[in-house]
């Protein structure tokens, strides 16, 4: 049988997703089986979850392991396309969405929080730190939604670990970017790119905390698996891990030689 839009607005409902809330939400498409209408279906639906009053953000990133400062993005956000999947490509697309210009960490955004959520993502010296959506979903006490994929595509662990200063998280040296914003502007943009070189990560490490504190609930729409997270409660909780643990988030957790490294 397929998933209808209805389907995944109800599932989103049952989460406890109501009028107002803001949601990031991270997709495969393919998980939910057939969907009657594919991404559209899926995107109208949460948004018929969150009501006129609420938001709806995804991630449109198109950062590579090529990009550093000497071969710096050059970024078009109204024609670059996603990695992040089909339902963050289809929405970025629709007239009514906003799309933040960051030359590898866009956001693109539907509903009534989405200029306050994506605007200004191009002065973040960092691409996932506090003039972000990723950190703003948080602090308008957004919801992170992971819709058949685990917490290892949430990209808020970005936002823990650039907060948290982590030392294998961006490249030592700021990158002169340009990007081409929504009205067809040039705005130069200097950041630290993501390191790929860093320590291989595990976020879903920090899920039994979540669990544990009613941060965190699982769903179904059809055959798909549902994460809904409170954003802010997973900045904190693994904050506080990083704490005694600076390698928490990775698989060197409690690795006590490498901690003076970190
Ligand atoms: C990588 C990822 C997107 C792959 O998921 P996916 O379901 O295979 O891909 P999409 O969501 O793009 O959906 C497209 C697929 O849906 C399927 N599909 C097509 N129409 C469909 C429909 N009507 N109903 C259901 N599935 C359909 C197809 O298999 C299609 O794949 P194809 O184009 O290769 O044929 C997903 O696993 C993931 O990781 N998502 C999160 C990404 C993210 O946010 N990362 C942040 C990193 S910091």
């Amino acid at each position: 049988m397929s998933v209808t839009q209805a389907d995944v607005a109800q599932g989103f409902r049952d989460l406890g997703l109501g009028d107002g809330d803001v949601v990031l939400m991270h997709s495969s498409l393919s998980s939910f089986g057939q969907v009657d209408g594919g991404a559209d279906a899926v995107i109208d639906g949460v948004l018929s979850a969150v009501g006129r009053g609420g938001t709806l953000v995804v991630p449109t990133l198109t950062g590579s392991e090529t990009l550093n400062p000497e071969n710096p993005p050059r970024f078009d956000l109204r024609t670059q396309p996603c990695w992040t999947g089909i339902v963050p490509e289809t929405l970025r697309q629709r007239p009514e969405a906003i799309r933040s210009t960051h030359p590898t960490h866009s956001c693109a955004a539907i509903g009534r929080l989405a200029e306050d959520l994506t605007h200004d993502h191009h002065r973040s010296l960092t691409p996932c730190g506090m003039r972000s959506p990723y950190f703003r979903v948080a602090m308008a006490g957004g919801y992170i939604a992971m819709a058949g994929c685990n917490l290892t595509a949430c990209t808020t662990f970005h936002t823990v670990e650039e907060i948290a200063r982590l030392p294998y998280v961006c490249q030592p040296d700021p990158a002169a970017c340009t990007c081409i914003d929504r009205h067809g502007e040039t705005v130069e943009v200097t950041c630290y790119l993501h390191s790929y070189a860093g320590p291989e990560r595990d976020f879903p490490a920090l899920e039994p905390h979540l669990l544990a504190q009613g941060a965190m609930r699982f769903g179904r729409v059809g055959p798909c698996e549902i994460r809904l997270i409170e954003s802010l409660s997973l900045i904190e909780a693994a904050l506080d891990e990083l704490r005694s643990d600076p390698w928490y988030l990775t698989v060197r957790r409690g690795s006590a030689e490498h901690q003076e490294e970190c």
